[in-house]
């Protein structure tokens, strides 16, 4: 897959719904047609193309959605490419013996972008459908309001939220320079830079005080190195009724509980947490944490089998 959508070969074989053969593929690819033959075949043996009589090959079902089309909200073709990263596997099992950890400035560039590509999903899904799960908050961003969000990462989330709320005010926090930089080039192509301001910093060390209305923290919340210092943060940050929306991964709470297909997924994700030091929680540790600390109106769902919403009022 990784290899499909690098070099394009899934991309050009979308272009012929009619199918297209190995040889025809090499041509408009420009690559060698002994490898694209290997790789056709392959990627119908693992179920990715289709074949008829006439060795044309084509996407097979829902292919096009799920690798290509990357505001699908099932969008999965940000993960073959992180897949590929060292960081996930190699340097794992690397580390096994010493334990050593690393944190994301010694994350190479490229999977810091693959890694915003795949959350993507988690903000198309959540801007605006899973907004407007949360009682009484899509009023309050299209009447205009002041938004945190907290590990904002390359800033997928803020231009997506920007362009939905064009009342709307931002600050993307993140304490990763590169992810920054990535950032502040986005808004400058999309020409978002007045209404989205950016900080470096840690979710620790926030001391704004009932600055915000909404404050968002997706795929992230389990990274904190102090969760409940960056809960009371936001607390102290937001509004009087102000919201903190949650958006990460529902790991199950038990051993038992990961043999299904999405835990899987969860499981294979946990490897790169554990080299950052923290891992996935279950969404219940969402839910205590937010009573906890004194939110009010606590609630939470799931918009799929590895996305949880959690969310709390102050
Ligand atoms: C999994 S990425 C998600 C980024 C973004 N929210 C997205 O969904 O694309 C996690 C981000 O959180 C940031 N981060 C993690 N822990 C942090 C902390 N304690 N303080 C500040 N930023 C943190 C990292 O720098 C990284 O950009």
């Amino acid at each position: 897959m990784d290899i499909g959508l690098r070099l394009g070969l899934l991309a050009e074989i979308a272009n012929h719904p009619q199918g297209v053969t190995a040889e025809g593929l090499a041509k408009q690819t420009g690559l060698d047609p002994l490898y694209v033959q290997v790789w056709c075949r392959a990627a119908y043996a693992s179920e990715i193309l289709e074949s008829g009589e006439d060795q044309a090959f084509e996407l097979a079902p829902h292919v096009d959605k799920l690798l290509l089309d990357r505001d699908f909200p099932g969008y999965i073709g940000g993960i073959p490419g992180i897949m590929v990263q060292p960081e996930i596997f190699d340097l794992f099992a690397e580390n096994l013996p010493s334990g050593q950890r690393i944190w994301w400035d010694q994350c190479s560039p490229t999977f810091i972008q693959s890694v915003s590509e795949t959350a993507r999903p988690f903000y198309t899904r959540l801007i605006p459908g899973g907004f407007a799960r949360v009682p009484g908050l899509s009023d309050r961003l299209d009447q205009g309001a002041h938004i945190l969000e907290l590990a904002c990462g390359a800033g997928v989330g803020l231009i997506r939220m920007a362009q939905t709320y064009p009342q709307s005010t931002f600050v993307g926090l993140d304490g990763d320079a590169y992810s920054l930089e990535l950032v502040a080039d986005r808004l400058k192509e999309v020409g978002l830079q007045d209404r989205v301001s950016l900080t470096r910093g840690m979710l620790e060390e926030i001391n704004d005080n009932e600055q915000y209305d909404v404050a968002l923290i997706n795929v992230s919340m389990h990274e904190c190195r102090d969760i409940d210092k960056t809960t009371i943060n936001v607390l102290r940050a937001l509004k009087p009724d102000g919201y903190f929306v949650i958006s990460d991964f529902p790991f199950p709470d038990s051993t038992e509980g990961c043999r299904t297909v999405p835990a899987r997924v969860m499981c294979g994700i946990q490897f790169f947490e554990a080299l950052i030091d923290d891992q996935l929680l279950p969404t219940q540790a969402f839910v205590d944490l937010l009573g906890k600390h004194g939110f009010r109106n606590v609630g939470s769902f799931d918009l799929t089998p590895v996305h949880a919403v959690t969310y709390g009022r102050k």
